[in-house]
């Protein structure tokens, strides 16, 4: 990737001389930096430092006129590749985990549709409450990388895990996340970074079901299967990323949200099925979770115990709803109605069976014998009345990215009244 773009949010604390160093040694590795000072911030660093540093204009105010005419900051949020706040203070990360936007850098946060890193600096038992723990949590669930601070003595006297991690080990973190984070759809003719209305899904609503259901038998047991959620995650990311509105219902997964997807987390197929009717209507379906096909008949209020005879208890199966076949028969049928099919045997049989069965579009196809459940590489058939298109073995992202491509030029025919 060409000279990668950080925007660094600069957080108030004593730490914020760190980020000094932070842009030199960005700038060094070729690294295009622009900085944001938050007002505490301000009072650590001076905006002429890290405007000779970066060479770049550093932004300190939301109300700065002239720079909305000149670069909105819907648009400075998004033309970085990675966010990084360094400095994260626990304040800065509190209105980061509620979605406060009262100033320049917490409006860029709540505006981004791109990955951030926050490195946190703050004194010990601000980093240990409660408060704080529940702010890091919520915020590694919205897919925001939260690095540990590193422990050791702090300016205030105490000594315990805050401090703000070296710069080397910031920008560790932050070639990581970008060796990591999902490259940007090619689009013939568009640069780099193109405006919104120039990704193929923009304007598009999609809806992705992933993971696995989990049906209970009793409060601490329950049926489920080996999915692992990677392969509906990774279409989530990229249908984001071809700039669709996502709505991801995701069975019980520890994955992070992909940037810029509403994700709604369900336990059993009858909550997936009511939060997918709920999600409608939608420009385009797509079916890949693992739902499980039975439930327990009766779920027991208490732990079923051994009672020392040796005998099994009875475990009386129902059938949960099909919910692709459900939606294939709604009113509000999408355009384009996708499932998959995982299968061992007579791959492509089985999905050309299963196409006219469920009443979907496309199903895509792959062995699990081949690649199991959980796995990292997928390779698919998109089975369709059209016929078959077997791709190669390819990581699950780019058979993500491969998919959203197919997808937006199958929607501008399946439904062309709201595109381009
Ligand atoms: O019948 P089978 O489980 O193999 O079908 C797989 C496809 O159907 C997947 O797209 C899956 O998400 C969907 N499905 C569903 N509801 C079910 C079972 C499967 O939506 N109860």
């Amino acid at each position: 990737m060409p000279n990668p773009r950080i925007l660094l949010i600069i957080g108030g604390g004593i730490a914020a001389y760190k980020s000094i160093e932070l842009v030199r040694l960005l700038r060094k590795s070729g690294y295009v930096v622009r900085c944001v000072l938050t007002r505490a911030g301000e009072q650590f660093v001076t905006p002429l430092t890290l405007a000779a540093l970066s060479e770049n204009k550093v932004y300190t105010n939301l109300f700065d006129l002239k720079d909305e005419v000149e670069m909105g900051h819907i648009q400075l949020s998004r033309e970085a590749d990675l966010v990084v706040v360094a400095p994260a203070t626990a304040d800065l990360l509190a209105k980061m985990a509620a979605g406060i936007a009262d100033d320049m850098a917490t409006t860029l946060l709540l505006a981004t549709d791109k990955p951030v890193l926050a490195a946190p600096a703050m004194n010990v038992r601000m980093w240990l409450h409660p408060a704080t723990r529940r702010n890091v949590a919520t915020l590694r669930g919205d897919g925001v990388t939260v690095m540990e601070p590193d422990e050791g003595e702090m300016a205030c006297g105490e000594y315990g895990p805050g401090r703000l991690p070296e710069p080397e080990a910031i920008k560790a973190a932050i070639d990581r996340t970008l060796d990591n984070a999902p490259a940007p759809i090619p689009l013939a003719g568009q640069p780099d970074f193109a405006p919104a209305s120039h990704r193929p899904l923009f304007g598009r609503r999609i809806l992705i079901t992933a993971g696995p259901t989990h049906e209970p038998i009793d409060p601490v047991r329950y049926i489920a299967n080996r999915s692992s959620g990677k392969q509906g995650f990774a279409i989530a990311a990229a249908a984001a990323e071809a700039g669709a509105e996502v709505l991801l219902i995701a069975g019980p997964v520890p994955l992070p949200t992909p940037p810029g997807v509403i994700r709604v987390d369900v336990e059993t197929a009858r909550e997936m099925a009511a939060e997918v009717e709920a999600g409608l209507p939608v420009d385009a379906a797509i079916m890949v979770a693992a739902v499980a096909d039975w439930r327990a008949a009766d779920t027991a209020a208490q732990k079923i115990k051994k009672d020392g005879s040796g005998a099994v208890p009875p475990l009386a199966l129902a059938e949960n709803p099909d919910i692709l076949a459900s939606v294939a028969k709604s009113p509000q049928r999408p355009p384009l109605l996708i499932g998959f099919a995982a299968e061992t045997n007579d791959v492509i049989g089985h999905a050309e069976a299963k196409l006219s069965r469920k009443g979907c579009d496309w199903i895509v196809a792959n062995d699990v014998s081949v690649d199991p459940m959980g796995g990292e590489t997928n390779r698919v058939h998109i089975v369709s009345k059209a016929g078959v298109d077997s791709w190669d073995r390819l990581p699950k992202n780019a058979v993500a990215r491969k998919l959203m491509e197919k997808i937006a030029d199958e929607l501008t025919v399946r439904a062309p009244a709201n595109s381009d």
